[in-house]
């Protein structure tokens, strides 16, 4: 297969669409491109030139979250299901998922942060707290704990056993620590989304839910889905008596989802 006389690609997959939809070719009927572009606002309807960047970075972003919602559906039943190896591939995927959703919010940091205004304005309430993408996945990933530990105590070992018995439960300790790794890459990105808030809009404003940005700050401090596996590591560093003797202050301790944020629908 290569190019023909006419410059056009030949050889056995060439010729008109064979799927059904809308679309010159198989490849935008297959990806349902006339639909997905005509999810962003026409041109002469843009409050700025890069609301156009604006606005396919959030709806990138609820695609990516959807994707990690339905495989957070799948890794619940594997690992209900004993296959950890799988379940864990899956998890290592949402990292990888958030990871890429951090980057994507880190390009709107090319904006002009006064252009940025001409924008808000545009947004009515809307607000990245209504995303029903990203809620679902605080609805739903704490789940997947439960179940990891349930599948635990139907292999008999204890979370301590796994965590420190080195190679000896080597697929299990792979998938707790892919949990913990989801978890922070999602705190991380709550972090990062945080830092770069106020370099938008500055840190002593209000969010157009009307409470203050450090009002998000606070919220998500500490928040994690988690919490058993990362109990775990208090209960390794203490056996290992690494770290000196007494509790740590208020402030620095976990919390458990859902969401307290006023407002989250
Ligand atoms: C100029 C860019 C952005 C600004 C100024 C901004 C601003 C804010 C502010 C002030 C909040 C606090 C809640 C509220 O709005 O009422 C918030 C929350 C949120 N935003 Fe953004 N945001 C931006 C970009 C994004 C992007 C690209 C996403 C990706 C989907 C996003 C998703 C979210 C989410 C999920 C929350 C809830 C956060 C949490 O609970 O940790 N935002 N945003």
């Amino acid at each position: 297969m290569g190019l023909n006389a006419e410059g056009e690609y030949g050889g056995p997959m060439s010729g008109g669409p064979t799927l059904a939809g809308q679309g010159a070719t198989d490849y935008e009927r297959y990806l349902n491109v006339a639909t997905l572009l005509s999810a962003k606002k026409p041109k002469d309807k843009l409050a700025h030139r890069d609301e156009h960047l604006f606005q396919v970075v959030h709806q990138a972003a609820e695609l990516w979250f959807e994707q990690i919602r339905f495989d957070i559906e799948e890794t619940d039943r594997l690992i209900a299901n004993g296959n950890a190896s799988d379940a864990t591939r899956l998890v290592r995927r949402m990292v990888e998922v958030v990871r890429l959703l951090t980057e994507s919010v880190n390009i709107l940091t090319t904006m002009n942060v006064w252009d940025y205004h001409d924008i808000r304005l545009a947004l009515g309430k809307g607000s990245g707290q209504e995303s029903p993408g990203f809620n679902g996945i605080l609805r739903e990933a704490p789940k997947l704990e439960r179940t990891y530990l349930d599948l635990l105590q139907a292999r008999g070992v204890t979370l301590y056993d796994v965590c420190t018995g080195r190679g000896a439960h080597a697929e299990l300790l792979a998938l707790g620590d892919a949990l913990v790794d989801f978890d922070m890459r999602f705190h991380l990105w709550r972090q990062n989304h945080l830092a770069f808030v106020k370099r938008m809009i500055g840190p002593g404003q209000r969010s157009l839910k009307g409470y203050g940005v450090d009002a998000l700050e606070k919220h998500i401090l500490g928040q994690f889905f988690y919490l058993e596996l990362l109990a775990v590591r208090d209960e390794m560093t203490l056996k290992a008596g690494t770290s000196p003797p007494g509790k740590p202050p208020e402030a620095t301790r976990t919390q458990p989802h859902p969401d307290t944020l006023p407002n989250r629908k």
